[in-house]
């Protein structure tokens, strides 16, 4: 079996940092979000994985993952030209995937339920042409939703005006070869994508069996800034992460809780209250970084109060009035305090920035 991980949508909910990185790019506990479904991934003992990517963040991804070999697997990229939908990217995938089984996953979808079950029933039941990730939402209409009757799927309609069910698709998909089928026979939705929901349907009403397989647990479809500050306090919470102090701690400073603090870093004179994850050559000084907080690495953090937020590389935050808080800094981003006169705010940020000040 192989798996196919879904990268080329561009993560316009969250620029400005998409313009510069991919969204399944971005940092979680110090991890890009998609280094989450790669474990899960090598955890079924899947190691051909393809990465669907798009022109603007193939580079990216060739940088941070290269081969593969690094992570255990064996990783080859595939350029999706055109946001053309899921069903495209898996058109388009057709010489990796061949006529072989595959897990197909959202890469921006976070799930933390083990997958186990759900890849050992369909590798034992070759009826089953299709089995797809379900779970109980509050929204169904944002999602794909599936109907499910004594454990098959018998409709599944995309983003659904009218609630027919609240079991939405939540982005984990197994497929055997027949999907190509279905994709065959499907036309572009309203919004101009092939659905993976819709040759899914294909399958449903040429009588294919397909599985709906539920979970209970956490996971989040991480498009928003305050999904990936959640999805960083869920990681952060659920022991993601080494406790292991490499840095230098100075005897005025205080370790609370779960920490992680990688080499080189300094903290002087500051209480670090975990769960938090700090990455390389940081300097935290007189401040105080509060529970959820994950520092990448060269951050320099000075007179500060920071808490459930990520910051990215390269950070500087100096002589801060007041505390941060439920924040997304991207990289070399620079906030301090100015203290020369005028006594005015002086703003350098990129298109679609965001800034809430406090008086
Ligand atoms: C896509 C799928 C949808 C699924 C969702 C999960 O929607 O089309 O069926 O429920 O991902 O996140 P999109 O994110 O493209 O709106």
């Amino acid at each position: 079996m192989k798996a196919l991980i879904l990268c080329a949508g561009k993560g316009t909910r969250l620029r400005p940092l998409t313009f510069t990185i991919a969204k399944h790019l971005i940092p979680i506990a110090n991890k890009p979000v998609i280094s989450y479904s790669l474990e899960k991934i090598k955890s079924v003992g899947i190691e051909e994985v393809g990465i669907v990517v798009n022109p603007e963040n193939i580079k990216d991804f060739k940088n941070f993952f290269g081969n593969g070999e690094k992570f255990g697997l064996k990783i080859e990229y595939i350029l999706q030209q055109e946001p053309k939908g899921l069903a495209h990217a898996v058109m388009v995938s057709k010489d990796f995937l061949k006529d072989d089984d595959f897990l197909m996953y959202l890469g921006d979808n976070l799930i933390l339920d083990d997958i186990t079950s759900f890849v050992e029933e369909f590798k034992n039941d070759e009826d089953m042409k299709a089995s797809i990730l379900l779970s109980p939402v509050k929204d169904p209409s944002r999602f794909g939703v599936a109907v499910v009757k004594e454990g098959e799927i018998i409709e599944v309609v995309e983003k659904p005006k009218e609630p027919i069910s609240n079991l939405a698709i939540i982005g984990l998909y197994l497929f055997r070869n027949t999907i190509f089928e279905g994709i065959a026979n499907i036309k572009p939705s309203w919004r101009g994508e092939l659905e993976i929901t819709d040759a899914i349907g294909y399958l449903i009403k040429n009588n294919y069996k397909v599985k709906g397989h539920v979970v209970y647990g956490w996971w989040k479809d991480t498009g928003k800034p305050e999904d990936l500050i959640e999805a960083n306090r869920k990681i952060l919470d659920d022991n993601h992460f080494k406790v292991q102090i490499d840095g230098i701690v100075d005897t005025s400073s205080v370790i609370q809780g779960r920490v992680s603090i990688g080499e080189n870093s300094e903290i002087i004179n500051s209480t670090i209250r975990g769960p938090v994850v700090i990455g390389k050559n940081c300097i935290i000084k007189d401040s105080y970084i509060g529970p959820y907080t994950s520092i990448g690495n060269n951050a320099v953090i000075e007179d500060c109060e920071i808490e459930n937020s990520i910051l990215m590389d390269h950070v500087k935050l100096m002589n801060l009035p007041y505390p941060i808080d439920s924040s997304l800094i991207g990289k070399n981003v620079q906030i301090v305090n100015n203290e020369k006169k005028p006594k005015a705010m002086k703003f350098v940020i990129g298109d679609m920035g965001k800034v809430e000040i406090v008086r």
